[in-house]
């Protein structure tokens, strides 16, 4: 279709299966990263949010930008400073985009960021939240309000403007999935907290599409839950780990205290969680290759760690 799209955190888990698959398809694809890698099958152009610098010619025939740079939300202990990086790599790398954009001459068509269903809070509730939804008050919502004002400030530009709220990505390698399976490989996995929580997850294979779908569709715009239509509790989704990989759950489940005091405070992120609606993405007709978890789990998970 001949689209040319740059991606940022073009090199990590999503960005780089987003990359082959939009090449799959026909959409050119550079990366806009920290720093030129030598292996990288993409045209790399350079930025440094935190000198305010970035290579403009990343621009040259680009059509759309799709942001995924960040630094990792459940990579390190939220100490002051992670927090700081957490937020100033998802704000001030969108604020850098804008005001390089507003001051060049570009045929940049919009941006699709992502964002994450954390916008609505940690929190384990009865809710079912919905893009009108108000965001939540806790650490991750506040980022993710944040980058998502920052990236509508391209409406101001006349570009389309798209905020993706994700869920947990499930993919082979690389992706929370990964983490979550080990335990039941080693015949110890057990559900997290009190295995209530509800896990807002999407595969890969759907992610990559629907952001497809978003290039295409020009009269998608504003904010579209990602996750699939039928999210389980924790406890369900690691009955259907054990199911799908022959294990047996003998272990209880892990207290929420425990977690936190291995991770701090964002063990929430394992501990807390309410459904998200998929009904604005179902509505652009889109249809989910893995509509299912046990679908989706038996799509990634190979019988042996
Ligand atoms: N994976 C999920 O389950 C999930 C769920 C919801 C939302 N999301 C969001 O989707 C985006 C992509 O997720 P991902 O899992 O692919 O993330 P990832 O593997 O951590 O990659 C993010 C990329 O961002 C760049 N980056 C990392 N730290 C940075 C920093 N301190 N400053 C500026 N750039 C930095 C890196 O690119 P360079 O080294 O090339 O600069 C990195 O490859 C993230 O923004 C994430 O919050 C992901």
């Amino acid at each position: 279709m001949g689209l040319k799209v740059l991606i940022t955190g073009g090199t990590g888990s999503v960005g780089r299966q987003l990359s082959d698959f939009l090449s799959e398809q026909n959409v050119e694809v550079s990366i806009l990263s920290r720093s030129i890698k030598n292996n990288s099958k993409y045209k790399t152009y350079v930025w440094d949010h935190k000198n305010f610098l970035i290579d403009k010619k990343a621009f040259d025939n680009c059509d759309y930008i799709i942001h995924l740079a960040g630094a990792g939300i459940a990579d390190k202990r939220w100490t002051k400073s992670r927090k700081k990086e957490i937020l100033d790599s998802r704000v001030i790398t969108t604020n850098l985009l804008y005001k390089a954009l507003s001051t060049s001459n570009h045929k940049v068509k919009g941006i699709i960021s992502a964002s994450a269903v954390g916008f609505y809070g940690q929190t384990t509730t009865e809710s079912n939240f919905k893009e009108e939804d108000q965001p939540g008050n806790d650490f991750v919502a506040t980022v993710c309000k944040a980058w998502e004002d920052a990236v509508n400030q391209f409406q101001k530009l006349g570009m389309r403007t798209v905020n993706l709220r994700i869920g947990i990505v499930l993919m082979k390698k690389g992706g929370a999935l990964e983490k979550m399976a080990q335990p039941f490989y080693w015949h110890v996995g057990s559900p997290l907290g009190n295995g209530k929580q509800i896990i807002p997850w999407i595969h890969i294979t759907d992610l990559n599409r629907i952001i497809l779908q978003t290039l295409q569709s020009t009269d998608m715009e504003g904010p579209y839950n990602c996750c699939a239509p039928d999210p389980v509790n924790n406890s369900e989704f690691s009955a259907q780990i054990a199911a799908v990989l022959r294990k047996r759950i003998w272990l209880p489940k892990v207290p929420s205290w425990a977690l936190r005091l291995i991770l701090g405070s964002r063990s929430v992120l394992l501990t807390e969680g309410s459904r998200v609606s998929a009904e604005k993405i179902l509505q652009t007709k889109y249809k989910f290759t893995y509509p299912q978890l046990e679908l989706a789990l038996k799509s990634l998970l190979a019988s042996k760690p």
